[in-house]
Formats: C-alpha cells, sequence, structure tokens
C-alpha cells in the first residue's frame, strides 16, 4: 500500500455524498412508484453506495449481488471484464437497477447490460452509477443516474478501492 491517507484530497465529502444520494434516491422513487424493483449491487467497489442508496428507496426492493473484476494495474482497467461471480434469480419480467461505483472506460457497464438483455427479458433496466469519468470512456454507454461526475482522477473511498484498499473512507479522495 504505497498511498498514505495523508496524501489523500477530498473530492466529494461524507456530507456531499450523503446528500447526493438522497437526491437519486428520490428521482429512482420517482420512476418506479408503484412499482417493485431488484437492486444489483456490483462487488466490492458499489457496496457502500448501494446499502446507502436502497436504504432511501421506498419501494419494494430486492437486492442481489454479482462480482465482476476487470484486471489491471492498481490505477487501470485492462478493458477485459471478467464475471467471478454471477448467480442471479429469474429477472424475466422485472425493473432491474444495476447499482456501480464508477463508470471508466464503461466496459464494465456495457457487460452487464448485454449480460441483463441476453439472460433476461426484463421489464425495465437502469443504470445507477454513484461517479461518472467521462473522459476515459471507450465505449459509448451513458448511466441512466449519476451522482457526480470526476475529470481522469484515479479515486478511492466509499467503496473504490487502491490494491483493495481505501473503500472504508466516508469520503470520495483523490491521489495528487
Ligand atoms: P470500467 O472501466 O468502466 O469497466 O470500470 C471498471 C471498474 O474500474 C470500476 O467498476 C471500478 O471498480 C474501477 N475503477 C475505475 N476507475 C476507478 C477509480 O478512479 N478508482 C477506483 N476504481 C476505479
Ligand atoms: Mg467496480
Amino acid at each position: 500500500m504505497e498511498i498514505k491517507k495523508e496524501n489523500l484530497k477530498v473530492l466529494f465529502s461524507k456530507d456531499q455524498l450523503h446528500a447526493r444520494i438522497k437526491e437519486l434516491a428520490q428521482e429512482i422513487n420517482t420512476l418506479y412508484k408503484d412499482e417493485e424493483l431488484t437492486a444489483i449491487c456490483v462487488l466490492k467497489g458499489a457496496v457502500i453506495f448501494a446499502t446507502d442508496l436502497i436504504r432511501e428507496l421506498d419501494m419494494p426492493v430486492q437486492i442481489e449481488f454479482i462480482r465482476l473484476s476487470s484486471y489491471g494495474s492498481s490505477t487501470t482497467t485492462s478493458g477485459k471484464v471478467n464475471a467471478v461471480d454471477i448467480k442471479l434469480p429469474d429477472l424475466n419480467n422485472k425493473n432491474v437497477l444495476i447499482i456501480e461505483d464508477i463508470v471508466d472506460t464503461g466496459l464494465t457497464a456495457k457487460f452487464l447490460i448485454d449480460f441483463m438483455h441476453l439472460n433476461f427479458h426484463v421489464k425495465s433496466l437502469k443504470f445507477c452509477s454513484l461517479l461518472d469519468k467521462k473522459i476515459t470512456r471507450k465505449v459509448d454507454i451513458e448511466p441512466d443516474y449519476y451522482g457526480f461526475d470526476v475529470d481522469d482522477k484515479f479515486v478511492v473511498g466509499y467503496g473504490l478501492d487502491y490494491d483493495g484498499y481505501y473503500r472504508n473512507l466516508p469520503y470520495i479522495g483523490y491521489i495528487e
């Protein structure tokens, strides 16, 4: 672990994150009014965001977890998405909301959206990411909902890691 906590700059504080997540939840509550929802949390990065977000949702929610990885160095993605663990119940005719930490190249998002359409006839499919790093996008994909834009910074905290560390930070920081 090369980065010291002291060398991290705060990008989004705990209060900023919580305020924005409440706003996102309100949008999602409006969309699915009187409907049920299956939220799919993409492990490990989205776990903190997903658990905070779903607690703000009003409709009946079921939560599922899937685990993906894209190999690369500590701060880059390889561009190859690897399905480590995708075991899902029957999602035919369900409203599905995929919850991610960050859309970077977009390859993970594309993989997941394609996977859902290949395997299920969902009633609706939306993609919600806490962060959107548009500048590094490689495929033409946009999250339906996202919390904040980030420019070309490597960010950690609130679920996002550097070499497996810093997921527990209550804020989003970046390495200078
Ligand atoms: P993709 O490039 O859009 O497929 O994103 C793949 C994954 O890379 C994300 O789900 C994150 O786990 C990880 N990732 C991308 N950018 C960052 C970052 O700035 N910090 C930590 N993880 C990141
Ligand atoms: Mg991730």
